[in-house]
């Protein structure tokens, strides 16, 4: 019988190239997302793309009975969790509605995963979650700390399901910490779609090829770093989409019994995994690959550090590696390939233009 797992978020961004690589490999799915950050022509085009219609639940992370409703419905071997708010600015300002919708959502769904006893999990942890980093590549031993409220949610969730672990060893908890995920599937049908001008590179520079936006500002030349601008490990959506796929299929080798007519399973605990190439590129070094691989110009201009942004951050992608077999495939040269080839095709993302 094939597995079946819950997917929140799963019309969003990195959810839904997620639901792709779980077809492929093998996974049943059913998508529960309140859409405030996404389309429902999402589903649509990756019903499309798998040649099947998406099991998708309208809900919220925090709604407990249609939570219930869903799990006494189906049986899950397991939960992967992007529900969640992302925007760094915004959870400033809305500190109340991030704690929330990630902290106070997540413990709803651990609740009602509890009384329907599915107990393994994978969530959506960040790179945020290490602020400034005192070594680099940073491995998933060095220190948490943040100074805003999104990644302060992200730390309390990983303190959490920490918790729980220690509390009772049949949950088997892993949060995935992702580095800078940029791309989209490489058929041009789904990729990142921000609903204001983008907060992030990558979709603003698509946006600047495009002809939405007139010019980037790159934040700050002064970085100790090769160019002077910040340096960050980006890590393509479809190669993030195969790291969840590798830690389900952890969870279900690890979980089996080992023995015959033994039925303890073995416990997982809670476990941080960085996914990232564990390669550095510069904004500058970006820009110069996007420019070289579409043959469109990006007019740049150096403004002040952005508040809050740091130097550099790269990964040591070992543990992905030796854990759970999964490493990186695609390039810097992909990513900016398929993020042109969504952005031209799609314009204006899912909405008609
Ligand atoms: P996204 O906004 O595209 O996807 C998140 C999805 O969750 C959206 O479809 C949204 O509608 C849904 N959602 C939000 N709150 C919900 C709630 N209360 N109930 C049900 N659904 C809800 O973002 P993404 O880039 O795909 O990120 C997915 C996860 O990965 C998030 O948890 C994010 O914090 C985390 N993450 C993202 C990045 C990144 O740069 N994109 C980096 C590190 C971690
Ligand atoms: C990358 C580099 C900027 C925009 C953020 C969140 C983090 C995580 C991923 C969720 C930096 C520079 C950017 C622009 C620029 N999300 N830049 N001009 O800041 O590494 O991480 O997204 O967990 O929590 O903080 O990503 O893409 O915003 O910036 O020069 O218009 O590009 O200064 O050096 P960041 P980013």
């Amino acid at each position: 019988m094939k597995n079946k797992i819950l997917v929140t978020g799963g019309t969003g961004y990195i959810g839904s190239h997620t639901c792709i690589a779980l077809h492929e490999a093998g996974y049943d799915i059913v998508v529960y997302d309140n859409l405030s950050n996404s389309s429902r022509e999402a589903v649509n085009r990756v019903s499309t793309l798998i040649g099947q219609t998406i099991e998708f639940i309208e809900g919220d992370i925090r709604d407990v009975e249609t939570l219930r409703q869903v799990f006494s419905t189906h049986q899950f071997f397991g939960v992967i969790h992007f529900a969640g708010l992302k925007a760094v600015g915004e959870s400033v300002a809305k500190p109340l509605l991030y704690y929330d919708n990630n902290v106070s959502g997540t413990i709803t769904l651990l609740e009602v995963m509890a009384e329907y006893a599915v107990k393994n999990l994978v969530f959506s942890s960040s790179a945020t979650v290490y602020g400034n980093p005192e070594n680099l590549p940073i491995n998933e031993e060095s220190p948490r700390s943040c100074t805003n409220p999104y990644g302060q949610s992200k730390i309390a969730v990983e303190h959490i399901l920490e918790d729980l672990a220690v509390s009772d060893d049949s949950w088997n908890l892993v949060a995935l910490r992702y580095f800078n995920p940029v791309g989209a599937h490489s058929s041009g049908q789904i990729g990142e779609d921000p609903n204001d001008i983008p907060n992030n590179l990558m979709p603003y520079i698509s946006q600047v090829a495009v002809g939405k936006l007139e010019k980037l500002n790159v934040f700050g030349n002064d970085y100790p770093t090769i160019d002077g601008t910040g340096v960050r490990d980006f890590i393509h959506v479809t190669d993030l989409a195969q790291g969840h796929v590798a830690a389900l299929n952890y969870l279900d080798k690890q979980t089996r019994p080992k023995e015959s007519g033994t039925t303890k399973l073995n416990s997982v605990g809670f476990l941080p995994i960085n996914l990232g190439t564990g390669k550095g590129t510069s904004v500058l070094e970006l820009v110069n690959a996007f420019n070289e691989v579409t043959g469109r110009d990006i007019p740049y201009q150096f403004t002040e550090r952005r508040a809050g942004d740091i130097a550099s951050c790269y990964a040591s992608a070992d543990k992905a590696k030796t854990l759970l077999g999964w490493q990186a495939e695609l390039s810097v040269n992909d990513m900016c390939k398929d993020t042109w080839h969504w952005q031209s095709m799609n314009p204006s993302g899912y909405k008609v233009s």
